[in-house]
């Protein structure tokens, strides 16, 4: 396999696409499209999300101490990227724009994408100062899942889910194919257990 050096990247296939939506006012709300996030922690919950120093979001992510995560479908793809080209300095209500409706949070002063299937209630644990962007960590203290793409047992279901993925390369993709089992597949290697005598 012959590798080209590309140098220090940030080339991650793939990315989440997030819609972050931080209170801006009194029944005023704003949504900021973010591919750089992920999880930064189980205990407790984590999440860390990347935003550029100079957004109209930043100020009020600070200020608010919460925001919400909402996954976008697939579906929601020209919604996710309007708010991820267009700054709230020029649309201050993005949410109207993209016929999105928000709903409030059930611990957290900032609304949710009540359209988006699965949305996240994060209250800032902490804010990291690096070089032309803020690192927010935020702790979440609420998840919300639509009940129409869970199976009878509870379990997202991938394919109902259909969560929109963003592609370093500038694409927003659908997950695709089934590979196999995590957790499991992996066994096919392990080496059989030698008993001591
Ligand atoms: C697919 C996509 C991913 C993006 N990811 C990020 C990101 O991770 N961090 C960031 O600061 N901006 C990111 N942006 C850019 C912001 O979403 C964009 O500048 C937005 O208009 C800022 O909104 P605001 O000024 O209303 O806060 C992304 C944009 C797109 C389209």
């Amino acid at each position: 396999m012959a590798k080209k050096l590309i140098g220090p990247s940030t080339r991650l296939f793939p990315m989440p696409t997030l819609l972050v939506c931080v209170k801006t006012g009194e029944n005023a709300a704003n949504i900021i499209t973010i591919a750089w996030g992920g999880i930064a922690g189980g205990s407790p919950p984590l999440i860390g999300i990347a935003v550029g120093k100079n957004h109209f979001s930043t100020p009020y992510l600070r200020k608010e101490g919460n925001f919400t995560i909402n996954i976008p479908n697939s579906r929601q793809d020209v919604e996710a990227d309007y708010c991820g080209i267009v700054s709230g300095t020029r649309d201050p209500d993005k949410a109207k724009t993209c016929g999105f409706t928000l709903a409030p949070s059930t611990k957290i002063t900032s609304p949710l994408i009540a359209e988006c299937p699965m949305n996240f209630e994060c209250k800032l644990y902490k804010e990291l100062d690096f070089k032309g962007l803020y690192l927010f960590l935020g702790e979440v203290v609420e998840t919300h899942i639509d009940e129409a793409v869970l199976d009878e047992h509870g379990r997202i279901v991938t394919e109902k889910l259909d969560p929109l993925v963003f592609l370093p390369n500038g694409e927003y993709r659908k997950i695709g194919d089934f590979v196999s089992k995590a957790f499991s597949v992996g066994r096919k290697l392990s080496k059989p257990q030698v008993s001591p005598d």
